[in-house]
């Protein structure tokens, strides 16, 4: 038989709170605005302030918290928008990982980046489907 730890019950969400869920998007945003392959995609985004409350929702559901807000989400297309490619793929992530650990005790870091690379690839998936067949 395989025993649940008690902590493994709770949602990944609550186990890291969304005030750091808060605090790692708020960093990565800010590192993205400087760097040399990501901050131009990124140009599109008007308000930082919103952006990051938008995200720091879409992760708090992804990791299972129970939705504060009604946003609304179109990923695929906004990527595809974006210009999102493999290689600025690899950046992201790269970068999201070093804030990730930089805040996070390791095996939550870990456990958070598990879903990163499962969107990450999802995301790839869908938009190179876009790319053979751009929308009309
Ligand atoms: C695992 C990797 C990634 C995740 C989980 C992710 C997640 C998201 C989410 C949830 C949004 C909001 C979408 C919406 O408002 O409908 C977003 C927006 C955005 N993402 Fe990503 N993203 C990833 C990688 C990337 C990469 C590699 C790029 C580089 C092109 C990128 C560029 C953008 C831009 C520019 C926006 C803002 C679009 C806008 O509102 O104008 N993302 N991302």
């Amino acid at each position: 038989m395989t025993l649940i730890k008690p902590q493994e019950k709770i949602a990944l969400a609550n186990r890291i709170g969304y005030d750091s869920i808060f605090q790692v998007v708020s960093d990565f945003y800010d590192a993205i605005k400087t760097h040399p392959t990501l901050a131009g995609p990124f140009g599109s985004v008007e308000s930082w302030d919103e952006h990051k409350i938008k995200i720091a929702q879409f992760w708090f559901v992804v990791l299972g918290g129970k939705p504060a807000a009604a946003f609304h989400y179109d990923p695929v297309a906004k990527h595809f928008a974006a210009g999102f490619t493999a290689p600025l793929l690899e950046d992201w992530k790269t970068l999201f990982h070093g804030v990730l650990q930089s805040q996070l005790e390791a095996k939550l870091a870990d456990e958070w980046f598990d879903r990163v690379e499962l969107i990450g690839a999802n995301l790839l998936r869908q938009n190179q489907r876009l790319v053979q067949q751009p929308p009309h």
